[in-house]
């Protein structure tokens, strides 16, 4: 796959880092940036024989197959539809949109177009969330209940985050994204998100957007998928999910304290990870970033996909409809009321309220409970399905 890469910032470098960090067919063939010096520093680092301030020219070079948008999130939209005007698969960084208006012309901008859209939602494919949802899949949870993910860390790194305008939000849309379509991945991705409530509020900075946030997201089957989402967390970080299942329970911390603990008296002064506060002390690197953040497979996934002309297993419908459920997030964290999900083309399952299954102890009883006690006596409590009076068995 011959690539172009919009943007010479902070998430167009991990991009590169994991398109030619490892040995792979794909290369890099041209980078946009807003001004030249930015755009031959970046080629001159990862070797792009081309550089341009000219994103449409960029788009539609002959010796372009895809392009990687690492662009503000203010500058999607317009990126999405010059490559889908070019012809060119597009693969975009997240969120998507500023909201689901714009995911939504994205979507069929490429539709359109008949060429790829391809999410770049890093965190669904880090290698511990790999193996859980295909645990999950397994069925070895059984029915997912609860599903919860949290990115905590002290507030991004350029300005355009910060501006409510550029970046459509504060921590909801900067990081929420990314929890909401974690819980998605833990939950089912066909299932349909119904509803929000969120409490938000800038407790901490100078801005209009909101600082910290959490949220909770109900879906048709009943299932829940929390977010909790901070601007204002010190300390590096903090990247965690838990699934609840009625078989079973997943616990994934996937950077801040992922087993690997160092202390240095601060002589060498070396980055240590994405946010980390500090290079003294005790301090808990990150044995491969590229890898642990999911780049690595994301992409795989992407130009697997492009190659078999199917859709990528994350594809601009999940970013529209991640878009959504944060639309109706920021208007609950104002209502203070749960509000719908308002999504104008479901592709999941219709029907998905399940009955109830309850486990029998007998043909009279419900099981409710049962449990060994210290002395070794097992112990159930069983509910009479008659009269529905709760007693010990
Ligand atoms: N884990 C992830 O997937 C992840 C992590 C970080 C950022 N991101 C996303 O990547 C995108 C870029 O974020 P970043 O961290 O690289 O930011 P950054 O500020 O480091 O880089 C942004 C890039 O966009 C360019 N840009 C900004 N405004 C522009 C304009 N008006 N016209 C043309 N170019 C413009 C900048 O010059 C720069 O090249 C955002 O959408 C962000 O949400 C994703």
């Amino acid at each position: 796959m011959k690539l172009a890469i919009l943007g010479s910032g902070f998430i167009s470098r991990f991009y590169a880092d994991a398109l030619i960090g490892q040995r792979r067919k794909d290369e890099i063939t041209t980078v946009y940036s807003r001004t030249l010096s930015n755009a031959s520093k970046f080629a001159d680092d990862y070797k792009v024989p081309h550089y341009t301030v000219n994103l449409k020219e960029c788009v539609s070079r002959a010796d372009v197959d895809a392009v990687v948008i690492g662009l503000s999130n203010d500058m999607h939209l317009d990126a999405v539809l010059a490559c889908a005007e070019a012809g060119k698969h597009v693969l975009c960084t997240k969120p998507l949109g500023r909201n689901a208006k714009e995911a939504f012309e994205m979507l069929q901008a490429v539709e359109k177009a008949g060429v790829t859209g391809g999410y770049l939602e890093d965190l669904v494919y880090s290698p511990k969330s790999l193996k859980a949802v295909a645990t999950i899949k397994n069925g070895a949870v059984g029915e997912v209940i609860w599903a919860r993910s949290r990115e905590t860390h002290p507030g991004p790194h350029s300005e355009w985050f910060w501006d409510k305008e550029k970046s459509g939000g504060g921590a909801i849309i900067d990081l929420g994204c990314h929890c909401v379509e974690l819980c998605r991945n833990y939950i089912g991705k066909n299932i349909r998100p119904v509803e929000v409530m969120c409490w938000a509020d800038t407790r901490f900075h100078p801005i209009d957007a909101e600082d910290n946030a959490v949220g909770l997201v109900r879906y048709e089957n009943g299932a829940v998928g929390q977010f909790e989402v901070s601007w204002s967390f010190r300390g590096g970080m903090d990247l965690r999910d838990e699934v609840m299942g009625t078989e079973g329970t997943i616990w994934i911390n996937n950077f801040l304290r992922t087993g690997f603990e160092m202390f240095t008296s601060g002589k060498g002064g070396d980055y240590i990870a994405e946010k980390a506060e500090s290079n003294t002390g005790w301090l808990f690197p990150v044995g491969d970033e590229v890898n642990e953040l999911g780049y690595n497979h994301m992409f795989t996934d992407m130009f697997d996909s492009i190659e078999a002309n199917t859709q990528p297993k994350e594809n601009f419908y999940d970013g529209y409809i991640v878009n959504a459920i944060l639309d109706a997030a920021f208007v609950s964290a104002k209502s203070k009321k749960w509000e719908p999900v308002e999504i104008k083309d479901w592709r999941g399952i219709t029907e998905s309220k399940k009955e109830k299954q309850l486990t029998c102890y007998d043909d009279d009883y419900y099981l409710i409970k049962e449990e060994i006690l210290p002395g070794g006596e097992k112990k159930y409590i069983v509910k009479n399905k008659k009269t529905g009076s709760i007693e010990r068995r």
